[in-house]
């Protein structure tokens, strides 16, 4: 069943500078007919669009807009000096998973609008710069690689390995980077940009129920869980469907089969484990066809880093006799990685101290916030999810709460671009 992207503004009227009030403005900006939900690769056209609506609203603000060589978007507020050290910078990204909803995303970039206006509107004159940022390919559902984006700005990435990856179309990112107006050979790490983040905050919608359950509407963020992508491939013998017997066949989507009842059960041996295969190819890929080759992507996650990798392990090892028991053969292609990252203490412990209703939480899904927070002092801030569901339509967030997200982070970024006054 197609799902319409619920909104919680669709088809009212909603003040436009809230967040809610923004998030309708985008509301049907890459909405996906096919699969319900929406579908915002990176460098697509929605994308773009989404870029454009960003673009005009920083403006708006009389903010000072770049799109760097990478493709990131920093939008500044100066201070009187005019120069961006030891920033403090805010954002989230604009991309989708396929069949995705309205706030995974949107809604980090819509609060720092906000949380901008509400400290302009308090006549704040920000000893710090400040940048919205927008990154690119956070979800990795185009190129396959999650947080792209911030991992080829950090360096965390070798650019050439990044430069090569495929979509499904079988583009190159250089390829796609240079149709978007990117040079290719300036894509790379980028520490200049990386050295005036003094500190940064994403705000970002809650993935899971903890906020619900602890009747709160904002939660600080503690940690990420380890989690990486892999590819098996599970190569067999394509042929007929009609003329080929049960017994002749080397079908490696009867293997496939067996691999993913594996991985399921690999995850349940191993407390705190998920492994998810949320996409299967067969090739070539036709109803009267045995597949040659069917790939699948192992999503596996953990909080101990060492047994992610001994889950990974385990799954190869009985992939191996699977296939093996069809005739078949299996190769595994690590994708990315990521490890379990916690955020700076001594920021997250300050931020308790401004928002003292706000549960501490540890997080399973994966952010730029746990790519820069490698490098610079980083908190997330979470907003509640009545549903509990992510990457999903059912992805929602209350007008009030989402008022009450931009808040915090307004509190938050307030506290930060101006210094405490000296006690006397
Ligand atoms: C991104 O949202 C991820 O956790 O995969
Ligand atoms: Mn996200
Ligand atoms: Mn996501």
């Amino acid at each position: 069943m197609v799902s319409v992207p619920a909104h919680p503004s669709a088809g009212t009227a909603v003040p436009a500078d809230t967040v809610a009030g923004l998030l309708a403005e985008i509301s049907q900006v890459g909405a996906d007919q096919h699969r319900g939900g929406y579908w915002r690769a990176v460098f697509s056209t929605a994308e773009f669009d989404l870029r454009t609506w960003f673009l005009a609203h920083a403006a708006k603000r009389g903010l000072d807009v770049e799109t760097d060589r990478n493709g990131v978007i920093w939008a500044w507020w100066h201070t009187a000096a005019g120069d961006t050290a030891d920033a403090v910078v805010t954002g989230s990204h604009l991309d989708s998973v396929p069949g995705g909803g309205a706030f995974d995303g949107p809604l980090g970039v819509a609060s720092a609008l906000v949380a901008l206006d509400l400290l302009q509107a308090e006549g704040i004159r920000p000893a710090r710069p400040l940048a919205i940022a927008v990154f690119p390919e956070e979800e990795g559902s185009r190129f396959g690689v999650a947080c792209l984006g911030t991992r080829v700005l950090t360096g965390a990435m070798d650019v050439d390995l990044a430069r090569a990856l495929r979509d499904q179309n079988g583009d190159t990112f250089a390829e796609v980077a240079a149709k978007s107006g990117f040079d290719p050979a300036l894509l790379g790490p980028d520490p200049e940009a990386l050295a005036r983040i003094g500190t940064f905050i994403e705000l970002h919608v809650e993935q899971g129920r903890e906020l619900i359950d602890r009747h709160q509407p904002v939660g600080i963020g503690s940690s990420i869980l380890g989690h990486g992508r892999w590819r098996l491939s599970v190569s067999g013998q394509g042929n007929h469907a009609g003329t080929t017997l049960m017994t002749d066949r080397h079908d490696p989507m009867i293997a496939a089969a067996g691999i993913v009842m594996a991985i399921r059960d690999t995850a349940r041996a191993h407390p705190g484990a998920r492994a998810t295969v949320g996409r299967l190819e067969p090739v070539p890929g036709g109803t009267n066809v045995i597949a040659s080759r069917v790939d699948l992507w192992l999503d596996a996650r953990h909080p101990d880093d060492a047994v992610t990798a001994s889950i990974v392990a385990t799954i190869l090892a009985e992939a191996r006799l699977i296939a093996a028991a069809e005739g078949c053969t299996v190769q595994l292609t690590e994708e990315s990685v990521s490890r379990t990252v916690s955020f700076d203490s001594a920021l997250r412990d300050h931020l308790s101290l401004l928002l003292p209703d706000a549960p501490v939480q540890d997080t399973g899904a994966g952010h730029d916030a746990g790519i820069l927070t490698q490098f610079v002092p980083t908190a997330m801030l979470f907003v509640r999810n009545p549903t509990g569901v992510s990457h999903s339509p059912e992805e929602y967030v209350e007008d009030d709460d989402a008022e009450a997200g931009a808040r915090a982070l307004a509190r938050v970024l307030a506290d930060l671009l101006v210094p405490a006054p000296d006690t006397p």
